[in-house]
């Protein structure tokens, strides 16, 4: 932990238990981003599921926490530009979207241009949407994957910033594939993010480039 320097914010939408939060609490929160690089914070934490478990992860490790259910607000699109709203007043650099399970408008996406980030369970472009993992198996791929991305309006389909591959075991075993999935994703993303914070990835189109 270090106290020099000027934060990189960072707040984490969720909607399930949280693992990632939790891989990103405990491998990026409260932690330079590289040598000499800014420290990143966790500056909030939101959902809209108010019983989420990533919730409780965030009230744990003391990060402010806000839920946006969709009934409170009617309309999706009112509901996402009070969440915009809230992310500007934490003053964020950058949102990651870590199982958050709501697309979020194109009003909410062109207000953080280049600053909303999602993981994905599969090596996008393949795979894209719901049950990525239960695609994989279905096609019977032997290699399949992680990537984490930028989001634009579509769904999984923002520009890729990293990938990484995972063998599907032999067996096809659902559980087993979801363990290394999982636990790739949890190595993958505090490091997108940490690269992130360090001023490493930009992108031009579709290309993304990392120093
Ligand atoms: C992860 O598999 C992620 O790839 C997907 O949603 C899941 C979230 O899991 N977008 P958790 O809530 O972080 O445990």
């Amino acid at each position: 932990m270090s106290e020099t320097g000027p934060g990189f914010r960072i707040a984490v939408l969720a909607s399930g238990g949280g693992t990632n939060l939790q891989a990103i609490i405990d491998q990026a929160h409260g932690h330079e981003a590289g040598p000499g690089g800014p420290v990143v914070e966790v500056v909030g934490v939101g959902s809209d599921q108010p019983t989420a478990g990533a919730l409780e992860r965030a009230r744990e490790a003391d990060i402010p926490t806000a839920t946006f259910p969709r009934d409170a607000f009617g309309e999706r699109a009112v509901r996402d530009e009070a969440i915009a709203d809230w992310l500007e007043a934490l003053r964020v650099d950058l949102v990651v979207l870590a199982g958050y399970m709501q697309l979020l408008s194109a009003d909410f996406i062109s207000r953080f241009a280049g600053r909303v980030i999602n993981i994905h369970p599969a090596l996008l472009p393949s795979f894209p949407g719901l049950d990525a993992i239960g695609q994989a198996l279905e096609h019977g791929v032997s290699v399949t994957g992680v990537t984490v991305h930028f989001v634009d309006d579509g769904v999984d389909s923002g520009p890729i910033i990293v990938q990484r591959a995972v063998e599907v075991p032999r067996s096809g075993n659902r559980q087993a594939l979801e363990e290394v999935v999982r636990g790739t994703e949890h190595g993958l993303y505090p490091e997108a993010i940490r690269m992130i914070a360090q001023g490493r990835v930009s992108f031009d189109g579709r290309r993304v480039r990392i120093t």
